[in-house]
Formats: C-alpha cells, structure tokens, sequence
C-alpha cells in the first residue's frame, strides 16, 4: 500500500491547525503508519528540500522550517501521494482551489501549512529522512477489510 510523508509546517502548529489537518485524512480513510512533533535541524531542513537549494526563496524555507517545531507524519492508503498532494491544493495557497488545505488555511507561499512529497520516490527518500524504520507502525484496522 503507498505511503507519502506529509508534514504540518511551523505556521500550522503555531495556528493551531494541527488536529483538523491530521483530521482531513483520517476521514479520507488514509491510515497514519507513523506520526511526531519535532523540531528540525538545519541540516535535516538543508537535505529535505535539496532540490531547491540556491533558488532565491532557499534560505527563507530552511529558516522557516526550522523556525518552531513541526508535526512529520506518514500516512498510508490508496494512491496516498498524488492524492495528499491533491488535498493540500496548490503551492500558493492564493492559487489553491478552494476547500483544499492550503486554501482553508494559508494566505501566503512562505507560509503555506502543509508539506506532501510530490512522487513516490520523493516520499520514500523524505520518510528515510524523518522516520526511523521501528518509528513507523504496523498495524491492521478492524475497517481495512472492507474499504479495500
Ligand atoms: P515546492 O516544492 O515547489 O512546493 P510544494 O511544497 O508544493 O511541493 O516548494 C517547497 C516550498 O518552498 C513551498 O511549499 C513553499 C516554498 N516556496 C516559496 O517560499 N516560494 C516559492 O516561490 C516557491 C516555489 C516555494
Ligand atoms: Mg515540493
């Protein structure tokens, strides 16, 4: 079953935003294989998001994303990745569709809620970052017979 890393952003945990984001996937019938607030350090920061190291909005990212203690999670179910990034909405909350995450709770790009891995490869190389393998859970739930 596909797993994607999501991570509530600092200014989630700061607003409060953390249950009801955690809350949307429960719904969705995603199951939460592994879950934890942390603080990250700059390195960690430096090496989740590589692929835009030198882009004129990197430092700012690295900053924020160290900047207060953020809420890292792997969710688990069906197409789980793209599906995750189709809930969080786009990259400026702005330009989010309404109803998605973002847009429900963000204004500003630097300050945008939510992080998702954006393929499976992504999410396999960002849980390696912020889980242990013994960290994430396995488990069954009474309700996995039938909505698979
Ligand atoms: P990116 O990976 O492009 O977006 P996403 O989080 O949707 O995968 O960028 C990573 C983060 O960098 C993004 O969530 C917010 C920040 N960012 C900016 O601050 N300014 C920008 O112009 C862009 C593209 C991203
Ligand atoms: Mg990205």
């Amino acid at each position: 079953m596909e797993r994607t890393y999501l991570m509530v952003k600092p200014d989630g945990v700061q607003r409060g935003q953390v249950g009801q984001i955690i809350s949307r996937f429960e719904q969705r019938g995603y199951k939460i294989v592994g879950l934890k607030m942390m603080q990250i350090p700059r390195e960690v920061a430096e090496k989740h998001y590589g692929e835009h190291a030198g882009k004129p909005f990197f430092q700012g990212l690295v900053d924020f994303i160290t900047s207060g203690p953020v809420v890292a999670m792997v969710i688990e179910g069906k197409e789980a990745v793209a599906t995750a990034r189709e809930m969080m909405g786009a990259t400026n909350p702005l330009k989010a569709a309404p109803g998605t995450i973002r847009a429900t709770f963000g204004i500003d790009v630097g300050r945008n809620i939510i992080h998702g891995s954006d393929s499976v490869e992504s999410a396999q190389r960002e849980i390696a970052i912020f889980f242990r393998p013994e960290e994430l859970v396995d488990y069954g739930r009474a309700v996995d017979s039938w909505i698979y």
